[in-house]
């Protein structure tokens, strides 16, 4: 019997050969480890040197791309603890960059599927603010089973975030903002607030803003788990 295909979760990222830079290459080979870490669920709990000192906030960036926005956002905040997680190399490669240049000390990096980081990585109760600004869209419906904002992924963000955690999310699709938020308003955890997430535009807001689409901003803090 054929069943290769049973076990494979169905993910949110497809892992393309896009086009990496040279020095996004290197940035990758000499700097992750430095910075971060790759990520497989085998590993674990990240180390307390990635999940950075409990006494502080910690803000996970899911989907960060080209990390201008969170190397600037980690920046602003260096009170707080930054994780960014993302798979697409030339990102990675490109925000390890701006971290070493801007010597920014308050953020790491993790390569892997940020599922499994949440999972298995990252302690219960423990992220004081999610940021999932521009998750792919996967606009074909026969795809809408790959966005990453589910019922599922909701129930595993309600464990890892802290009393009073945060969510803060955009989107430039309409019909994604529609289910993100029918999927919030059907559960009792979170009471949905006014944005104040973002204070610069990311790579894909301003490719959302230049396809004439509106941009949708959600922020949830959860009141009971
Ligand atoms: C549309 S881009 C948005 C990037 C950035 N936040 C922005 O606004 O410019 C979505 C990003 O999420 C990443 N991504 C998708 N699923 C992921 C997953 N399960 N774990 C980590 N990164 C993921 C993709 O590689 C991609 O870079």
């Amino acid at each position: 019997m054929k069943n290769s295909s049973i076990h494979r979760p169905v993910r949110s990222f497809v892992r393309r050969k896009g086009r990496i830079t040279s020095s996004q290459k290197s940035a990758l080979k000499n700097l992750l480890a430095k910075y971060g870490a790759v990520y497989s669920s085998d590993m674990g709990q990240l180390s307390s040197s990635l999940l950075g000192n409990p006494k502080f906030p910690l803000i996970v960036d899911i989907g960060f791309g080209d990390g201008e926005l969170l190397v600037t956002t980690a920046e602003d905040h260096a009170e707080s603890n930054f994780i960014g997680i993302e798979v697409y190399d030339a990102g990675i490669g490109h925000c390890l960059k701006l971290i070493e240049q801007r010597k920014v000390n308050n953020l790491k990096l993790i390569s892997g599927d940020a599922v499994e980081v949440m999972k298995f990585g990252i302690p219960n109760n423990s992220i004081n603010q999610i940021n999932l600004f521009f998750p792919d869209p996967w606009p074909k419906k026969r795809h809408h089973k790959r966005r990453i904002i589910n019922n599922e992924f909701i129930l595993l963000m309600t464990k890892k975030l802290a009393e009073n955690g945060i969510v803060n999310i955009s989107t430039d699709w309409e019909d994604y903002a529609d289910q993100i938020g029918d999927l919030f308003s059907k559960r009792g955890e979170f009471l949905e607030k006014s944005s104040t997430a973002r204070n610069v535009s990311t790579k894909f807001e301003k490719r959302g803003i230049s396809l004439g689409h509106d941009i949708f901003n959600f922020c949830y803090k959860l009141i009971s788990q």
